[in-house]
């Protein structure tokens, strides 16, 4: 997958090249391409905003130097804008951008955007209701979400599947050594070695960390007759407590 990033600091973007995803890069399982527009502006001071017509207080993005920056690339993929007003990016989400073969992200910072920047994206996504001083962080969160899915970014590719959200649960507890530390015990069922056991402990123990506290996952799903019977005992358990 190649990313490309327009953004007026591309020196931000270091995290993306640390790490697991840092080794990606290095073993071409992914590109990213930083574009910094402002060097596509044509005046002397390098402008990239303007004051609104109308008036108010702030600057604005000029249109000018992000669509000159995104005819310089030869190609594009879907276009994305990161902005507090788009749709809420999310798991599933990612898993739609880590079927595409190329991206490009076009942050924001410290102001807004010319509206009819927003016309050259194909979508406008979020991160959450709140505002931030720039699209970068935004940018990097979801490109993390993103790449992490490919094949060959994480060391344990089941590891991608197994965990929170992917299908509906949270995860379940993890243990690991001490099995006892200052008596807090690990469970005996996982040290049982009966793995039947302990795959029904896992899937019991994931719905009952989704029942607890994300119950809206819960109403997002449909049980299984066995995940009815287990969240049963889970709601009759957690009302003894
Ligand atoms: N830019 C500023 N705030 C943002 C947010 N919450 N999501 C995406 N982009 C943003």
């Amino acid at each position: 997958m190649k990313i490309n990033v327009l953004t007026l600091f591309p020196d931000m973007f270091t995290p993306l090249k640390t790490s697991m995803l840092g080794r990606g890069l290095e073993d071409g399982k992914w590109a990213l391409n930083l574009v910094n527009f402002r060097d596509f502006t044509t005046d002397v001071h390098h402008h990239v905003d303007d004051t609104p017509y109308g008036g108010g207080a702030g600057m604005v993005l000029q249109i000018m130097p992000i669509k000159k920056a995104l005819d310089s690339l030869p190609s594009k993929g879907k276009v994305i804008i990161t902005a507090p007003q788009g749709r809420t990016f999310n798991e599933q989400v990612a898993q739609e951008w880590a079927k595409e073969d190329e991206l490009t992200f076009i942050c924001g910072h410290y102001e807004g955007f010319d509206q009819r920047i927003y016309d050259l994206a194909d979508e406008t996504v979020s991160i959450g209701d709140y505002v931030l001083t720039g699209g970068e962080l935004p940018t990097m969160s979801m490109i993390d979400a993103t790449v992490r899915l490919l094949p060959g970014i994480l060391g344990n590719s089941a590891s991608a599947v197994e965990e929170s959200f992917s299908h509906g649960l949270l995860e379940y507890p993890q243990y690991t050594r001490p099995a006892d530390f200052e008596g807090q015990k690990v469970p005996d069922v996982l040290i049982s070695g009966n793995h039947q056991k302990i795959a029904e402990w896992r899937h019991k123990e994931a719905l009952r960390a989704t029942y607890l506290h994300r119950p809206d996952m819960l109403e997002a799903r449909e049980l299984s007759a066995e995940e009815v019977k287990m969240l049963n005992e889970i709601k009759a358990e957690e009302a003894e407590k």
